[in-house]
């Protein structure tokens, strides 16, 4: 569709659920097909050859750039969409979730999913005629990290042996995520917290083989000063995640504040290292929940202090558009 070689890889009918489903070749396709369909847009080449068909954007959690990025790569493709917001479908509540994947699969050529448990998606595409795409679970969001490694592939030119540091709760989506994608992308990956935070056990033992086989690594460290000196990546997130309840605020702001991503840190990583977030961000008091917290517990910058978020290293506005690029591909690819 996109003059792109395929050579032998065909994602057609596939779901897209997690990273740990797809081979290193495999994600390097999509992320091929992502730049060469970004290059098209760029130049004003319509890539429309998905005409006729529809697909339906499930949330059962808030968005910008996720939905977003699908409405936008879904009229770029030529596609209808309906988007079913957090509180206007029957999902859950009146409807199964085998019941729904098997409505929507009868009128929709691929349906994504965002919402709570990674089961809940699994669900989904086992009962799906059709694929489907994770657009965030609480354990993984792989659209995301499509976006991101196109991003330090762009920036940097290659993928492989790139040290990447994860800082916060990486026991959730994103850091679960960063490990699987460095340890298939074989690219070094460190989680730098508090030993609270760090992945499941089970999953760093999986991760640990495939990086194995991959040439990367996987490294837990409670030490900032070990964890982030002489990185290419330093990659963080919110510290309460959504549909977590508010009471966790004040545990991890005093659990998680030493791994706030700042001057120091980034000048430990060196000069050539970057700054990502997938966002929404709290570096400021420009949101309300950014004035509760301040009010409350007395701090104007969360993970990130607002110095890094708009410095030059900083690379959040550029994965943010790459989002938009990197979930057409995933669309292009398995329709
Ligand atoms: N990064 C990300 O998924 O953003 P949204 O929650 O706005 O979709
Ligand atoms: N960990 C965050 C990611 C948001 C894109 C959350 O789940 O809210």
């Amino acid at each position: 569709m996109s003059g792109i070689n395929q050579g032998n890889i065909n994602l057609k009918g596939r779901d897209f659920l997690k990273l740990l489903d797809f081979t290193p070749e495999e994600i390097l396709y999509l992320l091929d097909l992502a730049a060469d369909l970004k290059d098209k847009k760029e130049k004003g080449i319509p890539v429309d050859t998905l005409r006729g068909k529809n697909v339906a954007l499930i949330f059962e959690k808030t968005s910008t750039r996720t939905r977003c990025s699908f409405e936008v790569a879904a009229h770029d493709l030529g596609m209808g969409c309906t988007y079913l917001d957090p509180s206007g479908s029957q999902i859950g509540k009146k409807e199964s979730i085998a019941d729904t994947a098997r409505v929507l699969a009868g009128m929709f050529e691929g349906i994504e999913y965002r919402g709570y448990g990674q089961e809940i998606v699994e669900e989904l595409a086992r009962y799906s005629k059709v694929p489907v795409w994770n657009g965030l679970t609480n354990e993984f969001h792989p659209t995301q990290m499509l976006a991101d490694l196109l991003t330090i592939r762009e920036h940097f030119g290659y993928l492989k042996g790139i040290k990447l540091t994860y800082m916060g709760d990486a026991r959730y989506n994103m850091g679960n995520s960063w490990m699987v994608a460095c340890a298939k992308m074989g690219m070094h990956f460190t989680a730098c917290t508090t030993e609270k935070y760090f992945p499941d056990v089970e999953l760093v033992e999986e991760c640990k083989q495939i990086a194995a086989e991959n040439g990367g690594s996987i490294t837990l460290t409670e030490d900032v000063q070990i964890g982030t000196e002489n990185v290419d990546v330093i990659y963080t997130d919110v510290w309460v995640s959504m549909g977590e309840p508010d009471e966790v605020w004040e545990e991890r702001i005093r659990d998680l504040s030493p791994y706030q991503v700042n001057r120091a840190v980034m000048e430990n990583a060196g000069e050539k290292a970057i700054f990502m977030h997938c966002l929404p961000a709290f570096h400021d008091l420009k949101t309300k929940i950014g004035e509760q917290i301040s009010e409350k517990f007395g701090i104007d910058e969360m993970e990130v202090t607002d110095e890094v978020f708009e410095s030059s290293q900083s690379l959040v506005f550029e994965e943010a558009e790459n989002r938009m690029h990197t979930i057409k591909a995933v669309m292009a690819a398995t329709l």
